[in-house]
């Protein structure tokens, strides 16, 4: 079929032939296909969507445009977790060497921050030397090593999505729900990962923003997971308020260590034992969840989990002296605190203002080739539900230039509700959408 049939029957809302879909996919990743067309069959699927046989063709033909992985020799289950990503959120640098610890093996391509702050890579960025550019060979070799690594996407690696994902950032069509799951699931299902947690944010910090759009993308991805033959499980969390108690690269990382060294804030390590007990279930390590959460919060004060993510940073050529010191990470030339105008407690934290703070300083970047600055943000914010008296900190900034940092004094001041009464949190966790009841030979048939 050429291709401007089969982007006339998406304008339509007619079903593609999955092999059609497919042919044209790969054509695309070849060159044979232009942009422009491309782009208005990307466009239509904004409009029109797509059934889940079309996705499930997309995302097959994106993850067949390239090289796979296969973790199979290692005779451990791959498991992955991917956000949808938010302000404060860490929790891919605690439950990558904290799965690890606990029998599986996680083998995580993650990506740059585009927006508010910054994401997975550039926070390890903050640890000096560590390379987010590991060949396939390398990034087995650390896997194999230690159970763990995080690195970016190759350009072997799903290399329709990679194109496409570029594309669809300058045509407006990054926000849809069929685009983004064929995305993520191609380059996890590329990488040999046969377990899937998806940690889909909502709130005001987050790309989705209502309850039911991230159920929507969780239902999707697990039922598209499902039929590519992944164990895929979608939890639905909160992202009104930041999660923990920093936002900017460094500063996250030094809370990571804490949180691996069993110090972490409460709500961090409440999401991280959730996402990871469905990481775990493949190996048959716990009964239920109860108890696999049980065993992460041990890896959690042991220090096991500590242990593997030190090997993964001195694997992957950072320097671990910063991981045991994390007060040698960069920092920033100016600390000061944001004081309280009042007393009482702390009902809400917007995260889209904290992380927007976080953004005017330099935590994050405008354009794909722009730098983040490692060192600065905002650290030891106060969270919802603590009390708080007049003049005390409800979050120290750290700025290394000075020209905005009124503007982020006065955004980070104005993300703080503080009020008489105290109101509970609002769960962390809202929704679970999952496959993993069904039997692991069902899906490696
Ligand atoms: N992350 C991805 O990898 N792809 C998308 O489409 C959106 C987020």
């Amino acid at each position: 079929m050429i291709p401007q049939a089969i982007i006339a029957l998406k304008r339509d809302g007619e079903p593609i032939p999955a092999a059609a879909l497919r042919a044209f996919v790969l054509d695309y990743a070849r060159g044979d296909v232009p942009d422009y067309q491309m782009a208005a069959f990307a466009m239509a699927t904004c409009v029109n969507g797509m059934s889940f046989e079309e996705i499930s063709a997309l995302t097959q033909a994106m993850m067949d445009s390239g090289e796979t992985l296969d973790f199979g020799d290692l005779s451990r289950i791959a498991v992955d977790k991917h956000s949808t990503g938010g302000i404060g959120d860490k929790v891919s640098l605690v439950l990558a060497p904290l799965a690890a610890a606990c029998g599986v093996v996680v083998p995580m391509i993650s990506g740059r921050g585009l927006g508010l702050t910054g994401g997975t890579l550039d926070k390890l960025e903050s640890i000096p030397g560590y390379r987010t550019d590991l060949s396939s060979a390398e990034f087995r070799q650390v896997v194999n090593d230690c159970g763990c690594a995080i690195t970016g996407q190759t350009d072997r690696l799903a290399p329709a999505d990679k194109k496409l994902y570029a594309l669809r950032d300058v045509t407006g069509t990054v926000p849809s729900i069929p685009l983004i799951t064929a995305s993520i699931l191609c380059k996890k299902l590329a990488a040999g990962v046969q377990c899937l947690v998806l940690d889909v944010k909502c709130g005001s910090g987050s790309f989705m923003k209502t309850e039911a759009e991230a159920r929507e993308l969780a239902e999707t991805m697990v039922e598209v997971g499902t039929r590519s033959g992944c164990r895929v499980e979608a939890l639905v969390t909160e992202m009104n308020r930041p999660l923990g108690r920093t936002v900017g690269n460094a500063l996250e990382v030094a809370e990571v260590v804490r949180t691996l060294r069993g110090e972490g804030p409460s709500d961090l390590v409440e999401i991280a034992l959730g996402v990871g007990a469905g990481m775990i279930v493949v190996d048959e390590v716990g009964t239920d969840d109860e108890e696999r959460r049980a065993l992460l919060a041990n890896d959690l004060c042991s220090g096991r989990a500590f242990d593997v993510f030190l090997k993964m940073v001195e694997l992957q050529g950072g320097d671990p002296t910063f991981v045991e010191s994390p007060e040698k990470l960069p920092s920033a030339a100016t600390v000061e605190s944001l004081s309280s105008p009042t007393s009482g407690y702390v009902t809400g934290v917007d995260a889209a203002k904290v992380g927007r703070a976080a953004f005017i300083l330099g935590a994050g970047r405008t354009r794909r080739e722009d730098n983040v600055d490692f060192a600065v943000g905002v650290s030891d914010l106060k969270q919802v539900g603590e009390p708080v008296a007049k003049g005390d900190s409800l979050a120290s900034i750290h700025a290394n230039a000075t020209e905005h940092l009124e503007e982020a004094r006065v955004l980070l001041g104005s993300s703080f509700l503080i009020d008489s009464s105290r109101s509970e949190p609002a769960a962390l966790i809202k929704e679970k959408i999952t496959n993993l009841n069904l039997s692991f030979d069902s899906f490696s048939a």
